[in-house]
């Protein structure tokens, strides 16, 4: 009897077709706000959502250039599910989601807010915000580093520690707001107890910002390390909100400490 030859499989074999590769620093550059290179060859339709995360783990060759740490970095990008439904999606930022979470659970944004978005680049949250508050709100965002424009979001390229940042901030805000972002965080030094000491000193700044500028009822949303809001921080929180909450969302990495303190029903300037 003949025997039937079983079906090759599709792209096996010599002469099947190579599968296209995603290069790695394009997906790493979006994942920061940065224009990928343009190449003609490839034209098919951006991956969306699912099939974004099916294509994960991409391994990455160590170049001689490249330190190991930068190479373990790029990896982690480039595996990272939020990275690639950021792209996917369009957002500048995989912390686009860590908002977009935060906002479900609390309803923050609401039509016609007013924000200030303290640390924006690349500009994740900028884009969630304007996209919330709708064209009646108003979303005014900070950080030192330069990023391209978010439509619908006035920001200013400057170090909001600089003494000027508080007063260029309300001349843009023109009144009070409802709502202060801060996902500042300064590079870290590697010294846990210094960038203990920058984080914390990051958020105190930020609320005294944000105190002076909210609305009674407005909300304040900052991003804390380790415990949590602690000391001095946590017990002027207690005092100027009705609502004090800690929250980690999905989108923020499970190996790092980060996590965001919410406040809401802000009591009025104290
Ligand atoms: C985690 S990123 C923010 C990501 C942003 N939320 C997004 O969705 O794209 C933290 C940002 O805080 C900024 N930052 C840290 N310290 C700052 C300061 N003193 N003034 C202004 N920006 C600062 C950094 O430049 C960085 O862009």
């Amino acid at each position: 009897m003949e025997r039937r030859k079983p079906p090759s499989k599709p792209n096996s074999g010599p002469g099947a077709r190579k599968r296209k590769r995603v290069k790695a620093t394009d997906i790493a550059k979006t994942a920061l706000g940065e224009e990928p290179e343009k190449r003609t060859r490839n034209k098919s339709a951006p991956m969306k959502g699912e099939a974004a995360q099916r294509q994960l783990n991409v391994h990455v060759k160590t170049a001689k250039r490249r330190e190991y740490g930068s190479t373990l970095w790029l990896k982690r990008q480039l595996n990272d599910p939020y990275v690639r439904k950021a792209k996917a999606e369009g957002w500048r930022s995989r912390a686009a989601f860590k908002l977009l979470e935060l906002d479900e659970k609390f309803s923050l944004l609401k039509p016609g807010a007013r924000v200030v978005d303290l640390g924006c680049a690349p500009g994740g949250w900028c884009q969630v915000a304007v996209k919330a508050v709708g064209s009646r709100g108003r979303v005014v965002g900070i950080d030192y580093l330069e990023m391209p424009s978010v439509q619908g979001a006035d920001v200013l390229a400057m170090d909001f520690l600089d003494d000027a940042a508080p007063e260029r901030l309300k001349e843009l805000l023109d009144g009070n707001i409802d709502i202060v972002l801060s996902d500042m965080a300064a590079p870290t030094t590697g010294h846990k107890s210094t960038d203990h000491l920058r984080i914390v000193a990051l958020a105190e700044v930020a609320l005294d910002f944000a105190q002076d500028v909210l609305a009674p009822g407005g909300a304040f949303v900052c991003k804390v390390f380790a415990g949590g809001a602690e000391g001095e921080l946590l017990k002027l929180l207690k005092l100027n909100f009705a609502s004090v909450k800690h929250a980690k969302p999905k989108a923020s990495r499970s190996d790092s400490a980060e996590k965001y303190v919410v406040a809401t029903g802000f009591k009025g300037k104290p």
